[in-house]
């Protein structure tokens, strides 16, 4: 396909590469409920100033998280996570770079209960524009359904 007649050429907007990591792990045990609004405190006053946006999944004692932004600030982000003693066995389940529209954009950092993250990725798949968000978003509902 010939896409060379609508193709814009923003010369001063040179495309931006998204890096986005998914990550699971499981709480401490024991882990204070009252932790987890404090986690999520911590990433709203701090993922802004570094451009990350994504969404944090928690129950049954297991942790779920999707970051994305840009490269530098995601790994720094991740060095501090992975040390945090309020969860072990840390499995980062995707770590991608591509140039594409951001998932959850007007998320900093939001919670999601267990039994909600599938309608989170309809909806998102719902408002995604562009064919490599869609294709994520399918594959982790996929990966739902088998789970
Ligand atoms: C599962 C989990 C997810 C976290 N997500 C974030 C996050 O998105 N943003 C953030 O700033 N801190 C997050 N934290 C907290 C960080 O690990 C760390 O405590 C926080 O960045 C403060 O770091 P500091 O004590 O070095 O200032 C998370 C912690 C856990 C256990």
């Amino acid at each position: 396909m010939d896409h060379s007649n609508n193709a814009q050429h923003d010369e001063g907007l040179p495309e931006r590469s998204l890096h986005n990591l998914i990550y699971c792990s499981l709480a401490t045990p024991n882990l204070d409920p009252a932790e987890i609004d404090q986690i999520i405190t911590t990433a709203k006053r701090y993922n802004p100033r570094y451009g990350i946006t994504g969404l944090l999944v928690y129950g049954s004692g297991i942790f779920f998280q999707w970051l994305e932004g840009p490269k530098d600030n995601v790994i720094g982000l991740m060095k501090r996570i992975g040390e945090d003693s309020r969860h072990l066995n840390l499995v980062i389940l995707s770590e991608e770079d591509e140039v594409r529209e951001r998932l959850f954009p007007n998320w900093d950092m939001e919670l999601v209960e267990a039994a909600e993250i599938g309608d989170v990725l309809k909806n998102a798949l719902k408002e995604a524009s562009d064919e490599k968000q869609k294709q994520m978003l399918l594959m982790f509902l996929k990966q739902l359904q088998i789970a």
